[in-house]
């Protein structure tokens, strides 16, 4: 029997990497961060990517980071938010792992992502650019069945809350 994975997917901004560094430390489990991962293997940055390359290269990226990260076991996992635009991620990751997506506003993603122009998809009027993504983004997102609404709450409160839903099925069989 080995662990299952714990997943965080939402859209940019919602707190994935704040919360899986606390599910790491809550569970002892290791956290991957997707973009780190992509980042490495081109190495370059994400907005060298989809300048030089383009955005289906990184989306190849991604997928393939997907497949292999959803072959492991035990680790806590923080995706990129555009990783439900390929149904196959969220199934490969499904098998494996408890996946929760993290819900925010589009006032509270603006704020938390402003001063920060790492995101080629939010480059320019970022306001803007969030409204249009969320626009057509928001079905993928509120599809999930386990799903996390952060407004308001603390970090740490919701790493908690992921860590009882995980502990009540905690084994997969092989
Ligand atoms: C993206 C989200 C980013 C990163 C890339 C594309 C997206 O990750 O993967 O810029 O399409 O939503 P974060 O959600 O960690 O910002």
């Amino acid at each position: 029997m080995s662990k299952r994975n714990i997943v965080l997917v939402g859209f940019m901004g919602t707190g994935k990497t704040t919360v899986g560094r606390l599910l790491s430390e809550q569970t002892g489990m290791p956290l991957v961060d997707m973009d780190e991962r992509i980042k490495a293997r081109a190495g370059k940055t994400i907005n060298r990517i989809f300048a030089e390359d383009g955005e289906a290269a990184f989306r190849t990226l991604e997928r393939q980071i997907a497949r292999e990260l959803s072959a492991q076991s035990g680790q806590v996992v923080s995706t990129g938010g555009g990783v439900v635009l390929d149904p196959d991620n969220i199934s490969d990751y499904e098998k494996n792992g408890l996946v929760v997506c993290l819900l925010a506003s589009a006032e509270t993603i603006l704020e938390r992502v402003e001063n920060d122009n790492s995101r080629p998809l939010l480059a320019g009027e970022k306001r803007e650019k969030i409204l249009q993504l969320l626009e057509t983004r928001r079905p993928l997102y509120e599809a999930f069945e386990h799903k996390i609404d952060t407004e308001g709450a603390p970090p740490e409160s919701i790493a908690s809350q992921i860590v009882a839903l995980y502990e009540t099925n905690l084994e997969i069989s092989r």
